[in-house]
């Protein structure tokens, strides 16, 4: 790689002003301003400004700065602003395959307790949970909410063998690190005959899995506990146990999947969604590798480290890893499922 200083230059350049970009996006998302074009349409900073009771020079400044990313158009002559209906959906709707509003607010968001990141580097330790704001925890139930409500149920569920006629039949369901219940929320929609018991240690996704399951109507086959997971098993047993990224997360992995093979019935399945990578890291190239390294430094590594725990980080859990960590809790079979997704990787074990 012998590039010119010109060239590294205007690569670094680059990123600096996608680094803008991208925080021009995340303010036009949390203060509702790609909304209200996309409602409104064309439409001036003056106009803009009014309609959302913000202050029109801030409002004008953001309208010419994200005019030059491309994601929305500025007329000169009338001076308004417009965006199309493939950034609109991009930036506005919720829930669906398209949706990164949750992106932007987890990202914006995990970025911020800086201070402490640079203090984990120099002094060990990490960052714990309760240093996140809620945004950033606003934004996991969106990209969750999209994955479980687009991939997950209507399309990832249907390709893991047997799986679909025995939640159709009735089962107990036991949902780990099920942060604000998105996944057995969606479940639970689809199969009504199933009960899902949702578990996570952090008790403000708790209280917000059970305003979720409210919306989504399936409070009478749903319930959620605050639980650590590095506590040991709940007493009960179940036919079904799903932890969906939470693995690489876990401070003591290992104990965690000792755990959830534990509270399996004989013959119980332990269906695995974690994070695509490669069994060295240094191998991940795919589009989406360097936002991987960073979801794990700015959380996934770093709060497992908080938590005195091994910090595997957001591409620690490669198939051989999962194979290790399963086997050793007793599992015999390890099946990946190819749902050929760019973040996330589906195992289907007993
Ligand atoms: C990345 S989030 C995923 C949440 C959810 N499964 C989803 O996909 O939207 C990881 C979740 O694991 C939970 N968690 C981490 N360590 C845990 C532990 N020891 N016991 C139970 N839950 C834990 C966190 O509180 C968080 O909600």
């Amino acid at each position: 790689m012998n590039k010119k200083l010109d060239d590294c230059k205007k690569e670094i350049l680059s990123d600096i002003s996608r680094t803008i970009s991208f925080r021009l996006c995340s303010i036009g998302v949390d203060l509702g301003l790609f909304e209200d074009l996309s409602i409104n349409g064309p439409s001036s900073s003056e106009e803009i400004a009014s309609r959302k009771k913000y202050n029109e020079r801030y409002v004008r400044e953001w309208l010419y700065g994200i005019s030059k990313t491309g994601y929305i158009e500025f007329d000169r002559k009338t001076r308004k602003a417009s965006i199309n209906d493939q950034y609109s959906e991009l930036f506005n709707s919720e829930g669906g395959k398209n949706s990164f509003k949750g992106f932007f607010k987890v990202i914006n968001n995990m970025l911020l307790p800086y201070e402490n990141l640079i203090s984990s580097f120099k002094n060990g330790g990490g960052i714990k949970f309760e240093e996140y704001n809620s945004e950033f925890w606003k934004g996991l139930d969106l990209t969750g909410c999209s994955r479980y409500r687009s991939f997950l149920v209507p399309e990832w569920i249907d390709q893991v063998p047997n799986i679909k006629e025995k939640l159709d039949k009735g089962v107990k369901f036991a949902d780990f690190g099920c942060g604000t219940g998105r996944s057995a929320v969606e479940l639970a929609k689809r199969f009504k005959n199933s009960n899902f018991f949702g578990f996570d240690k952090f008790k403000p996704n708790i209280e917000e899995a059970k305003i979720n399951a409210e919306a989504g109507d399936v409070t009478t086959n749903t319930s959620f506990q605050v639980w650590d997971v590095d506590n040991g098993g709940p007493d009960d047993k179940f036919d079904i146990a799903g932890a969906f990224d939470l693995i690489h997360d876990l401070p003591h992995p290992q104990d965690g999947i000792n755990v959830i093979k534990n509270s399996l019935k004989p013959g119980g399945i332990f269906l695995l969604m974690d994070i695509k990578c490669t069994d060295d890291p240094i191998d991940n190239d795919d589009p989406m590798a360097l936002f991987k390294f960073g979801a794990s430094l700015h959380f996934c590594m770093t709060t497992s480290l908080a938590y005195e725990g091994i910090g595997l980080g957001t591409v620690g859990l490669p198939l051989k890893k999962v194979e290790e960590l399963c086997f050793n809790a007793g599992f015999k079979n390890v099946k990946e499922i190819d749902i050929n997704h760019p973040i996330n990787s589906l195992f289907q074990i007993s």
